[in-house]
């Protein structure tokens, strides 16, 4: 396995921006492929403003923030910004015909060592793996927002997943200050098949009257340490989000323990979707 050091990251949205960041202050060289200038734009526009505020904070110093902006190179083509990658991640939006789509072009133009990843949060590793002809170079990186503040990756191998390759995004993860979780190719991987059916029963508890959303909040801060309670998380993470990924748990496993839970269904269908929408479980 060829060390990494030249990195493309597709998709430069809420993700995509964060991967780009933590690569770039680590020294490696990042292209951030966009569909639009003005999407690039934003994407650098928000890597510049979280450096700064690093600088603030005096965690990184001026000449840093400098230099990791000059190892980012914005680009709006996808077979320029991989043809000399050593990994290419993805970030665009969560669709399974998008992905496959970019997987295809990706694997047509990147160079043969090259290892492909994902950053879905619940599209089977293995199904995208097999849009490419190199599904034993194909791995999901799982990072966590905000990416340069959370030290998790959750490293997913598909069913043809290299040892070798697992080895090395586990290597590459540690040197990005990261702390990386092997698992393997299961509907919601780790972290969503334990929190989304957490999430999910909290929605229950105020669905069926147990308590208010700030008293079962209160209850999992204050018993179980939990730095944030699960209705304020599902206000965070996006409640369509949310109930998206049960979707994925209940249809992937056939198991109605993912069953989502009616008031969840009603607070997306009245476009209540949390933090970004001013209103979920609170007013923000
Ligand atoms: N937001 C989260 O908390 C979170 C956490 C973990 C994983 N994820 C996963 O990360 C992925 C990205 O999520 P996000 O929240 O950053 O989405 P986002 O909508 O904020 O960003 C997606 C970006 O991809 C760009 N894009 C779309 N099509 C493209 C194309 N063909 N080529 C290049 N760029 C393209 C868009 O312009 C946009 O900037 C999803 O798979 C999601 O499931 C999200």
């Amino acid at each position: 396995m060829r060390d990494i050091k030249k990195v493309a990251v597709i998709g430069g949205g809420t993700m995509g921006n964060g991967i780009v960041h933590v690569f770039a202050q680590n020294g490696f060289d990042v292209k951030l492929i966009e569909t639009k200038q003005e999407f690039a734009d934003r994407a650098i526009n928000t890597i510049d403003k979280n450096l700064s505020r690093m600088v603030s904070k005096e965690k990184i110093s001026e000449s840093d923030k400098v230099a990791t902006l000059e190892r980012i190179q914005p680009l709006l083509s996808i077979p320029d910004g991989v043809k000399d990658a050593d990994l290419i991640l993805e970030a665009v939006p969560e669709s399974y015909d998008l992905k496959k789509k970019i997987f295809e072009q990706v694997d047509a133009n990147a160079p043969s060592h090259a290892i492909l990843a994902s950053n879905t949060s619940s599209i089977s590793i293995t199904k995208l793996a097999a849009v490419t002809k190199r599904p034993e170079k194909f791995i999901g990186m799982h990072f966590f927002n905000p990416v340069p503040v959370m030290k998790l990756v959750e490293v997913i191998n598909g069913l043809e997943t290299e040892q070798a390759v697992t080895d090395l995004i586990m290597d590459t993860s540690r040197k990005l200050g990261k702390v990386p979780v092997p698992a393997n190719d299961f509907p919601g991987f780790v972290s969503n098949r334990v929190l989304m059916p957490m999430i999910n029963e909290a929605i229950f508890c105020v669905h069926e009257g147990v308590a208010e959303p700030v008293h079962v909040d209160e209850v999992m801060k204050l018993g179980m340490a939990h730095p944030m309670g699960p209705l304020r998380l599902a206000d965070f993470i996006g409640l369509d989000v949310c109930l998206d990924i049960l979707h994925v748990l209940y249809d992937g496993f056939k198991d109605p323990k993912y069953r989502p839970c009616p008031l969840l269904v009603k607070m997306v269908d009245a476009g209540k979707l949390g933090d970004k929408t001013g209103e979920g479980f609170f007013k923000y």
